[in-house]
């Protein structure tokens, strides 16, 4: 069974805040958004592998560390997910990005992929896939198949907020892929959106309606 973690860091949940907060306006929106998954990669990255190098300081050599060398790749859910990339990316500028392009039909609530792009060498790459919202876990559990369909075989979930019900299904469909998240709310309403979350992800992100 995979691992859940919630982030408790309270610059994450003040971001967290006014993010859910329904007069935050779009580019507040998209700002805090940005600022959070650029924390919560602090934290994801925490056991990256380390190696000892050998430097020089300005006053004499130093052992010191880097990271060791770890091909990392981000796949965000569009289109939702391009709001947390750039955030990311200033902590991991080397990592690659690919796309995972899925929308929820808003009768069945079944995801439906429409776009798929990711870095060739696959395989050796540890990818993050990446969405604010995880709802059912249709789209989450689809984007997963999807990038191991392609070889992917080492992969975490990071999400903003999470449904109860959508921890559940993802488990249960990739008990190898660890879930790390701002919040865990209550439950899913009738129309399949997180209570009380934040809304619709992708409207808020792109001033869409
Ligand atoms: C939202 C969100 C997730 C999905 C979560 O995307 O960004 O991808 O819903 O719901 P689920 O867990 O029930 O599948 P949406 O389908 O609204 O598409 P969009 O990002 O293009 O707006
Ligand atoms: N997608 C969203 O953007 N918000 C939800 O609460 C559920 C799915």
């Amino acid at each position: 069974m995979s691992k859940v973690f919630v982030f408790d860091h309270p610059l994450i949940q003040h971001k967290l805040t006014y993010i859910r907060d329904k007069s935050t306006g779009t580019k507040e929106f998209r700002e805090l958004v940005d600022e959070v998954a650029a924390l919560m990669a602090f934290e994801i990255t925490r056991d990256l592998p380390l190696q000892e190098v050998t430097i020089e300081t300005p006053v004499g050599p130093a052992k010191s560390k880097t990271i060791a060398g770890k091909k990392l790749g981000l796949v965000p859910i569009l289109r939702a997910g391009l709001g947390m990339v750039d955030g990311i990316l200033k902590l991991i500028p080397a990592a690659k990005v690919g796309h995972v392009g899925l929308y929820r039909d808003p009768e069945t609530l079944q995801p439906v992929e429409y776009y798929v792009k990711l870095p060739t060498d696959v395989e050796e790459r540890e990818f993050i896939v990446i969405d604010p919202m995880l709802a059912t876990g249709g789209s989450a559990v689809e984007a997963i198949n999807s990038l191991k369909k392609r070889g992917a075989k080492n992969m975490k979930l990071m999400c903003l907020i999470a449904a109860p019900e959508g921890v559940e299904i993802v488990q249960e469909a990739h008990p190898d892929v660890d879930i790390y998240l701002a919040a865990l709310d209550e439950k899913l309403n009738e129309k399949g959106y997180i209570v009380p979350g934040l809304g619709d992800a992708g409207d808020r992100l792109f001033g869409t309606k």
